[in-house]
């Protein structure tokens, strides 16, 4: 039996201890991650596992059974600009045997990526030879176009494609996956999906949190880089891209890729904004101009999309947290021969991502009772409803398809390209920063400014 571990660099960082300890421990209880499975934990902080262990049972906020989870674990004090470190590395990974399957989660600053990347490849604890040893990277790729290109030169030279796996975990997403399979397993969709029938497509990430404990990393990246470059594009692209010829990981990629590449920006539509108090939490530059609230206007330079208006809205301090996807259908043909509607409604698909996973179908129904009046009614479907206990969290589908070699919903490098290339231009731009207290003041800025927004934003 091949023998997997999975070795995570940045043990004692926050995504560890928020996300991927909470993902190990479902996938343990699930049984799928079993005994041919070991978890190398590395870190700087010279500790016993037991020390480890204990620390991480105070970070981590969910109730996790550590008496599973803790026969798995291995802790390994590196430093990771030291080449012995590495032979050790090397000669603890060796020592579990020769049929060996071994994955290097990066959960470190993108800083750490390259002298990682090197130490492993120089220590020849993975070459590119070796189809048995992938390498993953979380978001962000890179501070931009010209620093995700130098990196993926450097990991390019040192490993082959196959080989990497760039995380966006908004695609680990439940709701996420379901556009796929709801765009293309219902006929009823399926053939209204284009300019004739849509009228707009608003994707939104509120986050109601404010920067929190994380201004050092955010400062300098910025609601654009953090969240469009990444997860919104990629939802705007899984929304409109044509269906892949085949169901399969390279063929959605290509179909994605199209559209990446044909995204445009309207410049002067967008909205930059800053919360009131930024300046002032901790780990924040006290003149930074880092934008906390991004509002931006689009179109798709493709013949099924010309005049379909796509709206991106994300920001930090806002009235909520509510991630959705919003399809507005068109209803300029309803009225027509001799029939006259009053107060109709657009039809609208909602795709619910968080915090509530599910879909909701607006459309317009009689009143009950004896006059015909027109009132909107929704169909909706609750997809957490669905499944015994929780559906599965972002990192445990993602770690799962890792351990299974499955690459489908990780990003390739040509989608990073295009999402970089797409909002360079607006960076090139200098953009005015509203200042917000509030986010009501942003949407009456932008109902202001956009009249054919989607109103429920
Ligand atoms: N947190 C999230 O929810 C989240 C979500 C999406 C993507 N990401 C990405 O995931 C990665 C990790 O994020 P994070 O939030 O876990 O960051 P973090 O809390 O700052 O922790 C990063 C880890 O890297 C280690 N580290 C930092 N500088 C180091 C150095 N110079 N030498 C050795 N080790 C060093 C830290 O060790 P010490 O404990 O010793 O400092 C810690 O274990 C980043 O690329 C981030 O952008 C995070």
């Amino acid at each position: 039996m091949i023998k997997k571990i999975i070795t995570i660099f940045g043990s004692t960082g926050n995504l560890m201890y928020k996300k991927l300890f909470p993902a190990l421990d479902a996938l343990i209880k699930k049984g799928l991650i079993n005994q041919d499975v070991k978890i190398l934990c590395i870190a700087r902080k010279d500790c016993t596992l037991e020390d480890y262990v204990e620390e991480a049972k105070k970070e981590v906020k969910e109730n996790l059974d550590w008496d599973s989870i803790i026969p798995y674990l291995t802790y390994i004090k590196m430093d990771l600009f030291e080449m012995t470190d590495y032979i050790m590395l090397k000669d603890m990974i060796h020592a579990e045997g020769k049929d060996l399957d071994v994955m290097f989660y990066l959960a470190v600053p993108p800083t750490l990526f390259e002298p990682i990347a090197k130490g492993l490849s120089i220590s020849k604890i993975m070459t590119k030879a070796q189809e048995n040893r992938r390498i993953l990277f979380e978001k962000p790729f890179g501070s931009d176009f010209e620093d995700a290109k130098h990196i993926n030169q450097t990991l390019q030279e040192l490993f082959d494609e196959k080989q990497i796996y760039r995380i966006d975990h908004y695609l680990g997403k439940e709701m996420i996956q379901n556009i796929f399979i709801m765009r293309f397993a219902n006929s009823l969709f399926k053939h209204q999906w284009d300019n004739k029938r849509i009228k707009s497509i608003t994707v939104l990430a509120k986050e109601s949190e404010t920067v929190m404990m994380r201004g050092g990393y955010y400062d300098g990246v910025g609601a654009l880089k953090d969240m469009v470059q990444s997860h919104l594009l990629q939802m705007v692209s899984l929304i409109t891209m044509n269906q892949p010829i085949e169901n399969k990981s390279s063929a959605i990629k290509d179909s994605k890729v199209d559209i990446l590449n044909k995204v445009e920006f309207d410049l002067n539509s967008s909205i930059f904004g800053q919360y009131d108090g930024y300046l002032d939490e901790s780990g924040i530059q006290k003149d930074s101009n880092t934008e906390t609230f991004v509002f931006l206007k689009a179109h798709i330079n493709h013949k099924n999309w010309k005049g379909v208006p796509i709206y991106f809205l994300t920001g930090k301090k806002l009235n909520e947290k509510r991630s959705e996807i919003i399809i507005e259908f068109e209803s300029d043909d309803i009225n027509q021969k001799g029939w006259e509607f009053n107060n109709l409604d657009y039809n609208q698909l909602i795709i619910r991502i968080a915090p509530e996973e599910g879909v909701t179908l607006k459309m317009n129904v009689k009143t009950p009772g004896l006059n015909a009046s027109i009132i909107p009614a929704e169909l909706t479907y609750c997809h957490a409803c669905q499944s015994v206990g929780n559906t599965p969290e972002a990192y445990e589908k993602l770690l799962l398809d890792l351990l299974n070699k499955d690459d489908t919903l990780y990003t390739r490098w040509d989608e990073i390209v295009a999402s970089w290339q797409t909002i360079a231009k607006l960076k090139d731009k200098s953009h005015e920063l509203v200042n917000y207290q509030s986010f009501e003041e942003l949407k009456q800025l932008i109902l202001e400014t956009h009249v054919d927004v989607y109103k429920n934003i």
